[in-house]
């Protein structure tokens, strides 16, 4: 498998030449003011940004943001990224109003040598998603035509099969970026010989989005702590009722047979945090793991549950893997979980990945240094896959 670089690109020289970059500038928006509410991926892309334009190159930059469906739709405009990339690169951002179009077309050709223009929205594009091979590499034709050579920088979608990341680099030299080398470099070493013992924490709401990952990490992981929305599924696996918690009544037959398969291994919760209503003044109280009321919901591990978490990440581990909230951290009252995991994986000596938007959202709004975890991935559903093992088009793409 060979991959060439930003740095082979920069070896050939890129003054002057339009060097397409996909990056993955899908950031966090606050629904009432739509001010960016976490900039970790734009600030991602900068070395890989500041590179080029030292180089001289006419850099041209393309993202999606939100699921916008194949047109324009102003919230989710990239105009509030563009100036927030240009406040961190302390130099102003040519923002194209469309992606392909006409502003697109004259911004790029406006460009000097060592600027930089963001392109709108790719999803506002209805090639880019397509499944219809023929539509997305007519789109992909349009966008590369704005490029002379195609950097992929955009980890966090490298699992989708999209015109940016799978047909572009078909018809433009192309290179990974500083982020996707250093993303695949730190996974690899946890799918290849990670020192032991190896500890992987899972969270986030659903079982069913977790099941490959929980399926290829068993034969491999020493321990596996499972806290988040989906340890319901677990708990009522183990026999326990789970009041009005998040379920998947359908998963619960293949929670326990991963339970019996992974028996010594697996962690779940002991206690939980039961509150009478999702909302953040909701009464609450710690219940034990199988005691919980049948009138109420889990939104968080208890406290007896971190501990334990706690003293297997900050002592027993020698490489650490974490995906996905223990609680609802976005609810003061229920951010418990998520920051005693969290904090022991930052105090812990381990080499700690912390996979994913909402993990990483979740270390830099509850405050902590990014600098004690090892590697924030800006990629979730992409590094669960890379850890299953799956080809990543975008990565395949870049072989070629
Ligand atoms: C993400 O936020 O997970 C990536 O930007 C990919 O976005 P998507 O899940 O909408 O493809
Ligand atoms: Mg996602």
């Amino acid at each position: 498998m060979t991959i060439r670089n930003l740095d082979d690109l920069l070896a050939e020289g890129v003054s002057g030449r339009r060097v397409l970059v996909r990056a993955d500038l899908n950031v966090p928006l606050d629904k009432q003011t739509g001010a960016i509410t976490d900039d970790g991926r734009i600030r991602a892309v900068l070395p890989t940004l500041g590179a080029l334009v030292s180089a001289g190159a006419k850099v041209v930059v393309c993202s999606h943001l939100g699921r916008p469906k194949g047109a324009p739709d102003p919230q989710f405009s990239l105009t509030p990224v563009a100036g927030r990339l240009g406040e961190l690169l302390g130099a102003p951002v040519h923002f194209a109003t469309d992606t392909v179009g006409e502003s697109a077309q004259a911004t790029v050709a406006a460009l000097a040598d060592g600027e930089v223009a963001l392109l709108e929205n790719l999803r506002f594009n209805k090639g880019e998603t397509s499944k219809d091979d023929a539509e997305r590499g007519a789109f992909a034709d349009q966008l590369a035509a704005l490029g002379d050579a195609y950097v992929d920088d955009a980890f966090g979608a490298v699992h989708r099969k999209h015109a940016s990341v799978y047909d572009v680099p078909a018809r433009l030299p192309h290179v990974a970026g500083r982020l996707v080398l250093r993303e695949v470099e730190v996974l690899s070493t946890l799918t290849g010989s990670p020192e032991r013992p190896y500890v992987v924490v899972l969270g986030g709401s659903k079982v069913s989005d977790k099941l490959a990952v929980i399926e290829a990490l068993l034969p491999t992981v020493d321990r596996l702590l499972i806290g988040g929305g989906m340890c319901f599924t677990f708990l009522k696996a183990q026999g326990h009722e789970v009041g009005t918690s998040l379920l998947e009544k359908d998963m619960v037959e293949t929670c326990r047979n991963l339970l019996e398969r992974g028996a010594g291994k697996i962690m779940l919760p002991v206690d939980v945090v039961a509150a009478d209503a999702f909302a953040p003044d909701a009464a609450h109280d710690v219940v034990p793991a199988d005691g919980i009321p049948s009138h109420r919901v889990g939104l968080d591990i208890g406290p007896e549950t971190v501990a334990g978490f706690a003293a297997a990440l900050r002592t027993g581990a020698r490489t650490i893997f974490w995906n996905g909230p223990m609680g609802v951290f976005e609810m003061a009252a229920f951010a418990g979980g998520t920051r005693g995991v969290a904090e022991a994986i930052a105090e812990s000596e381990a080499f700690s990945v912390v996979g994913g938007g909402d993990s990483a959202a979740a270390v830099r709004s509850l405050g902590l240094d990014e600098k004690s975890f090892g590697h924030i991935s800006t990629g979730g559903g992409a590094s669960l896959e890379y850890l299953e093992g799956k080809t990543l088009p975008g990565i395949a793409a870049l072989e070629n």
